[in-house]
């Protein structure tokens, strides 16, 4: 059988933690890419991983390059790129400098790999994938962000740790953007299958959603220098074994949505099934009037942001 190819664009942070989960998980053959200005780290990433193979046992190839051509034929395509938060600054913050940086990183993968599947991390995640989209010219179900399986790790990290049970046993739904208003949704939360809300107090559970919703600054005011990565790489590795394994997980991720929880034509955060055509379905809950507004606010945040970039 044919060995699968992920390319991963930007190598910094969350690409080269990407890498190294991926190739950990025998995924497939590995090229990570960056800017030529640090030519040299992608390759240096590549090799020490490449070095780690005889010792973690993976058999995979890795290679590091700061052009195009290495990515050639890849299956699926992990876009990294572009600046990260700091403390004090917003996803949004990233918008404009990060919209110049995704669309040309799209137009050059897709140059090389016309039959890939898109997922996209760089921030604001909503907007990028948006312009990943356009950029690309893909069907919008080989176009993916990655934001809903991190968020939904914290909330199950975060109430594990409330029960005290084992996080393999929180099963959690989270709708909308991948911003301080994404929407968790306690009704659909359940341990081992029980309903959270008949495990923790309202109180609690709210403060869990709350903490959340704040999950990624909180990790950008212990780094300082940078935000999250372990777990954003691990997130967007499982949504590329989904696809790249067609084992039709359903995950919570940034989809194109246009009739969809009346969205009208954009990325936001929903429950999907994703196997080796990228989208395969788009799953719909009903939503109570309140799940709903906050689903509607969370929505139109995206939708001024979209509006603010030229695409
Ligand atoms: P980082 O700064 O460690 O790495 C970014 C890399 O992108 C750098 O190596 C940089 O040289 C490279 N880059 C910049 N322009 C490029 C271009 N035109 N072509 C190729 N590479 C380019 O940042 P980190 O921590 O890896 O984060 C990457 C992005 O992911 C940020 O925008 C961050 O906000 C976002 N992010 C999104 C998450 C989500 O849930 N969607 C979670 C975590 C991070
Ligand atoms: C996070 O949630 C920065 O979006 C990134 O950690």
């Amino acid at each position: 059988m044919k060995r699968a190819k992920i390319s991963i664009i930007g190598a910094g942070n969350v690409g080269a933690t990407a890498a190294h989960w991926a190739a950990a998980k025998e995924l497939g053959d590995v090229v990570l890419v960056d800017v030529p200005q640090i030519d040299g780290v992608p390759q240096g990433k590549s090799l020490d991983l490449s070095q780690a193979a005889p010792i973690e046992g993976y058999d995979v190839r890795l290679t590091g390059a700061t052009s195009y051509e290495a990515t050639a034929n890849s299956d699926v395509v992990i876009i990294t790129a572009g600046l990260a938060r700091k403390p004090g600054m917003s996803r949004d913050d990233l918008l404009i400098k990060n919209t110049e940086i995704v669309k040309s990183v799209t137009q050059q993968v897709v140059k090389y790999s016309p039959k890939s599947i898109l997922l996209v991390v760089s921030n604001p995640l909503d907007a990028m994938v948006y312009v990943a989209y356009k950029a690309s010219g893909f069907e919008p179900q080989r176009v993916i962000g990655m934001a809903g399986v991190l968020d939904t790790a914290r909330y199950r990290c975060f109430i594990a740790a409330e029960l005290d049970v084992s996080v393999e046993d929180i099963q959690a739904l989270l709708l909308g953007g991948h911003g301080d208003d994404m929407v968790p949704l306690p009704r659909y939360t359940s341990v081992a299958g029980i309903p959270l809300p008949e495990l923790l107090s309202e109180e609690k559970i709210q403060a869990i959603v709350k903490r959340t919703r704040s999950g990624g600054a909180e990790i950008v005011n212990f780094l300082k220098t940078g935000s999250a990565y372990y777990a954003p790489s691990a997130a967007v590795v499982q949504m590329a074994e989904s696809i790249i394994k067609d084992k039709k997980r359903v995950l919570p991720c940034a989809a194109y949505c246009d009739k969809q929880y009346g969205v009208g034509g954009y990325f936001v955060g929903v429950p999907v099934k994703l196997g080796s055509q990228g989208v395969e379905q788009i799953i719909e809950v009903p939503l109570t009037t309140d799940e709903k507004k906050l689903m509607d606010a969370s929505v139109d945040h995206v939708r001024q942001l979209v509006a603010t970039i030229q695409i």
